[in-house]
């Protein structure tokens, strides 16, 4: 039998790279069948772009504030992108909006994972509402990426227990241990071919397929 090519990876970040990492670790340890080819950061001289430099990854920033326009910063980030021919784009802490028209670009692979039980707190802050509304149980989301905001179909979650001693900070740190454990397990089913995006013939609802069904 002949082994498939690995899957080409682009990941995008915004700063620290603590999931970017786990990825890089991921793919060290062989647990999916891709290879990342470059982290692009919005922000220059961020940890990530360190990390990645150091795991002979390609590093590279596209600076949003260089950039006159949204659709002049999302061109040469689509080009940047597409010098890799990646067959999935992973957000990692990839902290702006895209335009529909970079999403459609993407649609079906591009990935992101966001701080919250999604459809629960999308946007920013989702640590603090989760504190403030006095929840007893938080979480994290990977979904395929659309052009609605943190609003894709959800290929997976985990979820904590919300302590009465919680902050903000311990909140970020049990997320995010569930987040470098969830990342890497997502992009093994992308990699391994277990995982799909599709958009129901009828409706043209968007949803997401693992091993053959509907999540
Ligand atoms: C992660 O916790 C991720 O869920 C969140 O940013 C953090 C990045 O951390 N993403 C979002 O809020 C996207 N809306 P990292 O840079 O250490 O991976």
């Amino acid at each position: 039998m002949t082994q498939e090519a690995k899957k080409s990876i682009v990941v995008l970040i915004s700063g620290n790279g603590s999931n970017l990492q786990a990825l890089i670790d991921a793919q060290s340890q062989g647990l999916f069948h891709g290879n990342i080819q470059a982290v692009i950061s919005n922000k220059p001289k961020v940890f990530g772009l360190e990390r990645a430099e150091s795991a002979n990854i390609d590093a590279i920033c596209v600076d949003h504030t260089q950039f006159d326009s949204k659709s002049s910063f999302e061109k040469q980030l689509i080009k940047t992108i597409d010098q890799y021919q990646p067959d999935i784009v992973i957000l990692a802490g990839f902290m702006r909006i895209l335009s529909s028209d970079l999403v459609q670009h993407y649609l079906g692979k591009i990935i992101n994972i966001h701080p919250s039980l999604l459809p629960k707190y999308k946007g920013l802050h989702t640590h603090r509402q989760v504190l403030e509304n006095g929840d007893k149980e938080h979480g994290t989301s990977v979904h395929f990426v659309t052009a609605e905001l943190d609003g894709g179909p959800i290929i997976a979650q985990r979820r904590i227990d919300v302590e009465a001693d919680d902050t903000e900070q311990t909140l970020v740190e049990k997320i995010q241990q569930q987040e470098h454990q969830l990342y890497p397990q997502v992009v093994s089913w992308f990699c391994a071919g277990q995982l799909q995006f599709e958009l129901e013939q009828n409706t043209g609802a968007a949803r997401a397929i693992l091993n053959g069904e509907i999540l």
